[in-house]
């Protein structure tokens, strides 16, 4: 990969990122989203199709597992990995694993810029909020290892909190997540930085248009996604 022009970029950074913010993170992602994350992963996951034969799924940038409820009530007799570089996310993934999903889930901690996961082995890959603290250039990567352990047929599914097309929706979701959220974060959890972070990626990311080109452009059929006016953006693709 050529140099990571812009720090926020460099996985280290992004590492350290979600590690300082793993211990309020669950409750700040609800916070930040009005709630709308639990929907808006259901959603996403929806758009896969239904398969009732153990299927073999993975959970990118899993964070603490919050997508696996939805996932293990899609896919009822799934094998599923979940995929994570933050020791610190993973603790309570891996808690969670224990507590609630009998330590059914395999969970793992690798770069997915540099990982070892096998080759045409998933039916389905999924990812909920992890587009945005990647540069076009490591998205491109994300794409062609996407493409690479998808099975022929296989589908994966992507949303990303973006930036809404409507003004007047862009500046009250902006006041929100850039200023409310981290005055929230410093009153509940003493850390209003990080959660500024989260809006400083958003902007730079704007929707997942771009994401969408970069995986068409290794020739899977993509179909772009939008949510609530457009306060989250995604996309499903098939290996074909
Ligand atoms: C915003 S969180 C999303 C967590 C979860 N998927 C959710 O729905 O809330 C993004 C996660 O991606 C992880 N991450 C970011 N870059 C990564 C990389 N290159 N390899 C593996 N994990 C990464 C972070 O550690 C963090 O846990």
């Amino acid at each position: 990969m050529s140099k990571i022009k812009n720090e926020i970029y460099n996985p280290d950074y992004v590492k350290n990122l979600f590690n300082r913010m793993s211990n309020s993170y669950e409750r700040m992602n609800y916070i930040t989203s009005f709630g709308f994350s639990i929907r808006w992963r259901k959603q996403y996951l929806k758009q896969l199709k239904t398969k009732n034969e153990k299927v073999e799924v993975i959970d990118l940038l899993t964070g603490m597992g919050e997508t696996w409820g939805a996932i293990t009530k899609k896919y009822k007799s799934a094998n599923i990995t979940a995929l994570d570089f933050s020791e610190g996310m993973l603790e309570y993934a891996n808690n969670k694993n224990q507590k609630k999903f009998n330590s059914k889930i395999k969970v793992i901690q690798q770069d997915i810029l540099n990982n070892q996961l096998p080759s045409d082995h998933y039916d389905f890959v999924t990812c909920a909020f992890g587009l945005k603290t990647f540069n076009p250039e490591q998205v491109e990567i994300l794409a062609s290892e996407t493409k690479r352990i998808l099975k022929q047929g296989g589908q994966c599914s992507f949303i990303e909190v973006s930036k809404p097309n409507n003004a007047i929706l862009t500046f009250l979701y902006g006041l929100y997540l850039g200023k409310i959220v981290p005055i929230l974060g410093k009153l509940l959890l003493g850390n209003p930085e990080e959660y500024k972070m989260l809006w400083t990626y958003t902007l730079k990311f704007k929707n997942s248009q771009q994401a969408v080109e970069l995986f068409k452009k290794q020739g899977l059929s993509v179909t772009y996604q939008s949510y609530f006016g457009g306060c989250a953006t995604g996309f499903i693709a098939e290996k074909l």
